[in-house]
This record gives C-alpha cells, sequence and structure tokens, in this order.
C-alpha cells in the first residue's frame, strides 16, 4: 500500500526519532541567555511559530513559559498533542492549526521562536515577508524573534543532491525512510522526497511519500526583509555562543527586535 502526502503527514510519525540529535535543551539555554541579553525582562508568553510535534515548545513550557505553538501541519500538531498528554507542564499549552503566512493570534507576546529552518519552508516570493509582518504585528515592542536558517553552505553543499538513509535505529522499529534531495541552484529551491516505509503488525509495509521543498536565502535577503518589516536586526550567529555567523555555517541562528 502506498500514500503520496503533503504537509508532513509521511513523516509526522518519525519525525521526532529522525530529529533526536537536535538539543533543544542546550537550544532553549541559548534562548534563555538571548532574553537575558536582550530584553528587559523575561517573556511571559512565547509563540513558538511552526512548532511542529512540539519540541521547543514543551522545553520552553517546561521553564515556566506560557506557550502558544502554530503549526499548518495537522499531523505534526497531532504528534504535538499525543505528546502533551504524557507530559506533566506546569500550564497548558495552547497549539494552534494555522499557516505562518496568515496567523492570527489573540493578543501580543513577549517573544516568538522559529526552530529547524522553519522559515526556509517559505517558498514563493513575498512568503517570508509576510510571515515577519505578522511576527511584529504580534510582538510586544522591543519583543524579541528567535529563529534559524540552513544556509546557502548547506543548500549547496550538504543537501545538493545528495540522499539519506534511516534505517530503525534512526527512526523507530520496523520502519525505514529514505530522503532525496534535488538543489537547483538557480531557482534555489531544494526538493527533499521523502519516503517512510513502516511496518504493519501482519509483517507487511505501508509505504507514505511526500514531497517537501525549501528555499535558499542568504544572511542579506533575511536582513532586508527584516529591515522592511520593522525589525531591528540584533546578530546572525554560528552556535549558542553568539559567534558571528560565516559563510561556512550549516545553520545561522538569528536575533531580531520589533521596533514599534
Ligand atoms: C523542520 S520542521 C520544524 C518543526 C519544529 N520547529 C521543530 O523544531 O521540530 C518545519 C515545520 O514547519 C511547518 N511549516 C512549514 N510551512 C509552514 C507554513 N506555511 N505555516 C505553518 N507551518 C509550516 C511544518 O509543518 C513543520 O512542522
Amino acid at each position: 500500500m502506498s500514500k503520496m502526502c503533503d504537509n508532513y503527514g509521511a513523516i509526522s510519525a518519525v519525525y521526532d526519532k529522525i530529529n533526536s540529535n537536535v538539543d533543544y535543551s542546550a537550544w532553549a539555554d541559548f534562548f534563555e541567555k538571548c532574553f537575558d541579553k536582550f530584553l528587559k525582562e523575561r517573556p511571559e508568553l512565547v509563540l513558538d511559530l511552526a512548532c511542529g510535534t512540539g519540541s521547543m515548545t514543551f522545553e520552553l513550557a517546561r521553564r515556566g513559559y506560557d506557550m502558544i505553538g502554530v503549526d499548518g501541519s495537522y499531523d505534526m500538531l497531532n504528534e504535538a498533542y499525543d505528546r502533551k498528554f504524557d507530559l506533566e507542564l506546569p500550564r497548558d499549552v495552547l497549539f494552534l492549526l494555522q499557516d505562518m503566512r496568515e496567523f492570527e493570534l489573540y493578543g501580543t507576546v513577549g517573544a516568538v521562536t522559529c526552530c529547524l529552518d522553519s522559515l526556509n519552508y517559505l517558498t514563493e516570493d513575498g512568503d517570508l515577508e509576510k510571515c515577519l509582518s505578522l511576527v511584529h504585528n504580534y510582538l510586544d515592542p522591543d519583543g524579541l524573534f528567535l529563529f534559524d536558517i540552513n544556509t546557502p553552505n548547506k543548500f549547496e553543499n550538504v543537501y545538493a543532491s545528495n540522499s539519506y538513509v534511516y534505517e530503525e535505529d534512526d527512526c523507530g522499529e520496523g520502519n525505514f525512510c529514505v530522503w532525496q534531495n534535488a538543489y537547483d541552484k538557480e531557482s534555489r529551491l531544494c526538493d527533499f522526497s521523502l519516503t517512510v516505509f513502516e511496518k504493519n503488525e501482519d509483517g507487511t509495509y505501508s509505504r507514505r511519500d511526500e514531497l517537501q521543498t525549501e528555499r535558499c536565502y542568504s544572511e542579506a535577503e533575511i536582513e532586508k526583509a527584516l529591515t522592511k518589516t520593522g525589525f531591528e536586526v540584533i546578530g546572525f550567529y554560528s552556535d549558542f555562543d553568539f559567534t558571528p555567523a560565516c559563510d561556512t555555517d550549516e545553520r545561522w541562528y538569528a536575533v531580531a527586535r520589533a521596533k514599534k
């Protein structure tokens, strides 16, 4: 049996296993260092944009922040919901199924986080500005936007046209996942062709396929879009120690402040 999926439908069930190497605790430590360094007081309410299965949302909730998670994928939020009921959190987390180019909140928040190259999923001209304008709109004056992006170096030299295979140790018992990349330097779009095989109880496999696309942005493009939508760019960093970004990085961690 084979099914063509979209919006993370193919990989939501194996997503956390595949990304189990991401250190959300260290990342949240970095966010808290940013709060100390760039805000007058620690934010009470934080939006985790494109929250996926909620790894960062829950990490910050555990640390006492009131959290809202927004994501455009029903399947990813379903995983987040399942996880929420297994966790003992100091406060409930509000999850909203919304597109990050047109989301609505009830009021403003002190900080917005957006993790694991979610902004690279904004592929159409104008998408990035639409999203940044909304983030700016829903941030308190001087509130922080903390996000990361995959760098041009990663698209050109790491993703390129490479393929990866995840066996059951990486994506769950009985499962198997194939990830094939195709990066087009001219359009700066990178297609990920994903296939997941999940083992059924009777020993047969179900196959799910999905095509995802990320867009490569330069630092200058992101900075221009941030400035245009009312942000002051505080910095682009290579790591969680505030090392200035450089061309050989695979991921940049950016901090911007909403000027109002
Ligand atoms: C690589 S995952 C990152 C998820 C999560 N931030 C994490 O750290 O695991 C990218 C997420 O972006 C979401 N996404 C992509 N495009 C979106 C859009 N236009 N609006 C809302 N969410 C979107 C996907 O559903 C997915 O959950």
